[in-house]
């Protein structure tokens, strides 16, 4: 868990933060959202102390950051920036291992992680011997996070890692960084002003405006609690359209007893999302679809009752 108390940042005239406090809970995807110049990098930063705040206490695991040196500190978080910052002149083997030889470890214990997370990344094997030059725009930055994961932290920075990269290959980052943190639970924090990215990966969403935190909470309780009008405004008339991507049908249909067949309704797969759904109710006119498992049996009914309780009912869970 990180706690963030005052925390404040003045370069000379300019106030980047102003006073932030916080609870980034453990195990959880936090993403740090609001326009250019917010003071989210600043933010971010001051957890890591590449920045040192001008006022307030920012502590990890109860440990206030300042009793840490800087550079034990940024051994034990990982740190994941646009365009990587991997080293040219090393290899990739070379750059995911910084970390690791920092800390000492033995060439086989190196190798083996490397593997690994050559591994969990989706980069061939064969990847370790290339230089950055040799790598697309994506694989470097799965590098990047390759790099940031080496020594296995419980912390990790992200900075709009995927900003640099395409549209296309940066929803299969998205895509793949989900699936991974879905096995890793790191507590992460996670930079980018892009709100659609923010909805794939967030456990919770804090927005920021002229260095102040405004928001914090789930997703779906923007909705549920009538954010006020910047926080609307900067996450978008489409934005709860969007969230009910986040949500799977086999969360959120009626089950039929037996095996219900001929009703001559549209089918749509468990792992369909309830945005899909919607979106066949609604283009075909239609009260309900019939949701169907791996397999092809049937599961349930879907109609828009099913997610009533999703941005209207109890505040809370996630
Ligand atoms: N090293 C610095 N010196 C002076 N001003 C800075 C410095 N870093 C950031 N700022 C200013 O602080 C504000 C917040 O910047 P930043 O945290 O980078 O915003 P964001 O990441 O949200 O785009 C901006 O006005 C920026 O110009
Ligand atoms: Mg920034």
């Amino acid at each position: 868990m990180i706690t963030l108390e005052g925390v404040t940042k003045q370069f000379g005239t300019v106030e980047a933060v102003r006073g932030v406090d916080a609870t980034i809970r453990e195990g959880e995807i936090t993403v740090l959202i609001g326009p250019s110049g917010c003071g989210k990098s600043t933010l971010l930063r001051m957890i890591n102390r590449m920045i040192e705040p001008s006022s307030g206490r920012i502590s990890i695991s109860g440990e206030d950051v300042r009793n840490t040196p800087p550079e034990l500190l940024r051994r034990r978080i990982g740190y994941v920036i646009q365009n990587v910052g991997l080293f040219p002149h090393y290899t990739v083997f070379e750059n995911i291992s910084v970390v690791p030889r920092l800390l000492g470890w033995k060439r086989p214990r190196i190798e083996e992680r490397v593997t690994e997370l050559l591994d969990l990344m989706g980069l061939e094997r064969s990847f370790a011997q290339k230089k950055p030059r040799e790598l697309s725009g994506g694989e470097a930055q799965r590098v990047g996070v390759a790099r940031a994961l080496a020594a296995n932290p419980p912390l990790l920075l992200m900075d709009e890692p995927f900003g640099a990269v395409d549209p296309q290959n940066r929803a299969r980052l998205q895509t793949e960084f989900d699936r991974i943190q879905k096995q890793l639970r790191k507590t992460v924090v996670f930079v980018t002003h892009d709100v659609e990215e923010a909805i794939r990966l967030a456990d919770r969403i804090a927005v920021m405006r002229d260095g102040r935190l405004v928001g914090h909470s789930s997703p779906e309780d923007f909705i549920r609690q009538s954010a006020p009008p910047f926080i609307s405004e900067f996450l978008g008339a489409d934005y709860s359209l969007n969230l009910l991507a986040r949500h799977r049908l086999r969360d959120h249909y009626r089950p039929t007893r037996g095996t219900a067949r001929g009703t001559g309704n549209p089918t749509l797969p468990e792992t369909a999302s309830v945005k899909e759904a919607v979106a066949l109710l609604v283009t075909r006119q239609l009260r309900e679809l019939t949701v169907h498992d791996e397999a092809g049996a049937v599961l349930g009914t879907f109609t828009l009752d099913c997610i009533k309780n999703l941005f209207g009912g109890e505040s809370g869970g996630s």
